[in-house]
């Protein structure tokens, strides 16, 4: 019953399951058929659905929650850059279904689409997408659908820079990254990562967006992580490694990139 739940929920978060009504909601505003291959892969946006990171990365998802559980990684789920939720709504679901009630389910997001650029590492063409602006309402209506919307769900409300460093999570398991932009992967790492347990799993959902991936590869760089950058079977985006060791914060690399009343 836990695995015929969980693909249910799995397939309905993405739109799979919906294929009678779903459609693509395309980058040109068109809505269009939906072709079930991208939605796999978590190549459209969908218009029902409400997560567009695709079924192999909300496999992905499960099988790092369950690798932190049968590892003995303590710490709690958080994905930053949720647009409707749909991920995190499945993470609560697995948590659930394995009857792990001690961990957790954190969302990160503005609730109101991407910031402005700060720096030349990025632009402004994210803000202006009104696909991705999601309040937090429409996202706990979206938890509730699921009968999901407990106390173990917590909302960290704001823009990156501004909502992480008051973020209350303590010790993180699984860090699902998801907010496409060079700046937004930056104030998470630089925020986050410290608190991401030996052990646990680090997720980048936009390892094919090249600012995203040149922060990666900056931050990997700047703070000589090593550890593996391991494929989501069956998926083209997105990456992962587990965390074998600590690091120094190399806080002065971030304070370039910070608004100037921070730094
Ligand atoms: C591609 S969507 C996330 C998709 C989602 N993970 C899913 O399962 O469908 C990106 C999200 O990141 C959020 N975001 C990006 N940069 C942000 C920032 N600097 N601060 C707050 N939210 C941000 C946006 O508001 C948006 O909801």
């Amino acid at each position: 019953m836990v695995r015929a739940y969980l693909d249910v929920v799995r397939d309905t978060v993405c739109g799979l399951a919906l294929r009678t009504q779903e459609r693509t909601y395309s980058f040109d505003n068109q809505v269009r058929p939906m072709d079930i291959n991208a939605r796999i892969k978590g190549l459209d946006w969908p218009l029902i659905g409400i997560s567009m990171i695709g079924q192999r990365r909300l496999i992905n998802i499960e099988w790092a929650i369950r690798f932190v559980i049968v590892n003995g990684v303590m710490g709690d789920f958080i994905e930053c850059g949720v647009w409707r939720g749909g991920s995190s709504v499945f993470a609560r679901a697995v948590l659930k279904a394995l009857n792990n009630n001690d961990r957790q389910v954190w969302l990160a997001d503005s609730f109101q689409g991407l910031p402005k650029a700060r720096t030349s590492n990025d632009n402004d063409n994210w803000s202006k997408m009104e696909y991705l602006k999601v309040s937090l309402e429409e996202v706990q209506t979206n938890f509730r659908s699921f009968h999901l919307l407990d106390d173990r769900v917590h909302f960290c409300k704001g823009y990156f820079v501004d909502s992480l460093p008051r973020c209350n999570v303590s010790r993180i398991a699984v860090f699902r990254m998801d907010g496409d932009m060079y700046e937004s992967s930056m104030d998470q790492l630089f925020n986050l990562y410290s608190k991401l347990q030996i052990g646990g799993v680090i997720i980048v959902d936009d390892y094919t967006i090249a600012p995203c991936l040149r922060a990666i590869v900056d931050f990997r760089n700047w703070h000589n992580i090593t550890e593996e950058i391991l494929s989501i079977p069956g998926d083209e985006s997105g990456r992962f490694w587990i965390k074998r060791k600590s690091i120094q914060l190399q806080k002065d690399q971030y304070l370039r990139l910070l608004p100037t009343t921070k730094s």
